[in-house]
């Protein structure tokens, strides 16, 4: 072969931060907002693209819990997910770990079962149509309080093999990781994995990534590019082997750039830096979009992007077996490209 572009778009990926509710594309929302009889503030799809000019997160949050709203029943959680997987089906996209936000429906009174049926639903067929596997994250809303997070794990107990991990998204102004310490101990006695947002250039940004790492005991940090400002935190990232998920396209809206020299610096560092997608449908870019935009800014070659690559299979949550099984795959198209 074969042009970078067509490298990455052929190289089989892993992602590790994508929140399904931020897949929500406009077509969808209307043809969902129709179907359950609802008026969206919005004449048309690009009238609704054009509100979409965050500047931060919390303009981002308004957009996107705004956008929820179609989302009641089981059909709409399937179609929801179903829409991203055939999407990054065309971007030889292999292994997903989903995010979902369970507190912004039950909180609208949609029941957690209704949201987890649909979503677990979406999975089975993306397996069997598309081959495509996937496992769900459920994420706690910071914004919210400690009791109401630990009501979401209470609720998730019946469905505890359908997830593999908690996270922590949403507003992180004063809302620091050890708000959850609690609820995250209690996850971590039920077997799940932890991750929490640290997101880009927020207060406090470094001392949240240390409280992940030492009060916390997070498997991964979503975000976490303001490690690179502290030299000892870099070192404590490294020792632990602990995965970076980094979301460029969306660094661009909610902060001042993509973030791509920080990328490239975290790969010369010798972090597991992963790039991903967070909320495509506002942050338009997908799996591929996402690599290519990293490629272009920090002048990344085949090497550094089957590192980014690889870096999600080795920091994902797979069983040893199953991450061998697609590493391999990797392996195997490395061999004729
Ligand atoms: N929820 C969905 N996307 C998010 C992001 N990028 N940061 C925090 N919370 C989110
Ligand atoms: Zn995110």
């Amino acid at each position: 072969m074969n042009t970078i572009e067509e490298f990455i778009k052929s190289i089989p990926k892993a992602e590790l931060h994508v929140h399904v509710e931020g897949t929500l594309e406009p077509e969808l929302k209307f043809q969902l907002a129709e179907r359950n009889g609802l008026q969206l503030p919005y004449n048309s799809v690009n009238d609704m693209r054009a509100a979409y000019d965050f500047n931060d997160l919390p303009s981002f949050l308004a957009q996107y819990y705004e956008g929820m709203s179609v989302l009641i029943t089981e059909e709409d959680f399937y179609d929801l997910a179903t829409a991203y997987f055939a999407r990054v089906a065309t971007q030889n996209v292999v292994y997903v770990e989903m995010f979902f936000d369970p507190q912004a429906h039950t909180s609208r009174n949609i029941a957690f079962d209704t949201v987890i049926k649909g979503l677990r639903r979406a999975q089975d067929d993306a397996k069997a149509v598309y081959g495509i596997y996937s496992e769900l994250i459920l994420c706690f809303l910071r914004d919210m309080s400690a009791e109401s997070a630990a009501t979401a794990l209470r609720q998730a107990e019946p469905y505890r093999e359908w997830i593999l991990g908690v996270g922590l998204d949403s507003n992180e102004k004063e809302n620091p990781p050890i708000k959850f310490r609690n609820v995250f101990a209690d996850a971590r006695g039920q077997g799940y994995k932890l991750t929490m947002h640290c997101d880009v250039d927020q207060e406090n940004s470094v001392t949240h990534i240390w409280q992940c790492i030492n009060e916390i005991g997070v498997n991964r940090i979503d975000h976490g590019v303001n490690a690179l400002e502290d030299d000892a935190l870099v070192e404590e990232i490294r020792q632990r082997n602990l995965g970076l998920t980094v979301c460029p396209i969306s660094n661009a809206y909610v902060t001042d750039g993509t973030k791509a020299p920080a990328i490239k610096a975290m790969l010369s560092k010798n972090l597991l830096v992963t790039i991903n997608s967070d909320d495509p449908a506002y942050f338009p870019g997908y799996m591929n979009e996402n690599l290519l935009r990293v490629q272009e800014e920090a002048d990344l070659d085949k090497q550094e992007i089957t590192r980014l690559v690889r870096n999600a299979f080795e920091v994902s949550w797979l069983t040893d077996d199953r991450r061998s099984t697609f590493l391999s795959q990797v392996d195997t198209f490395l061999e004729s490209n």
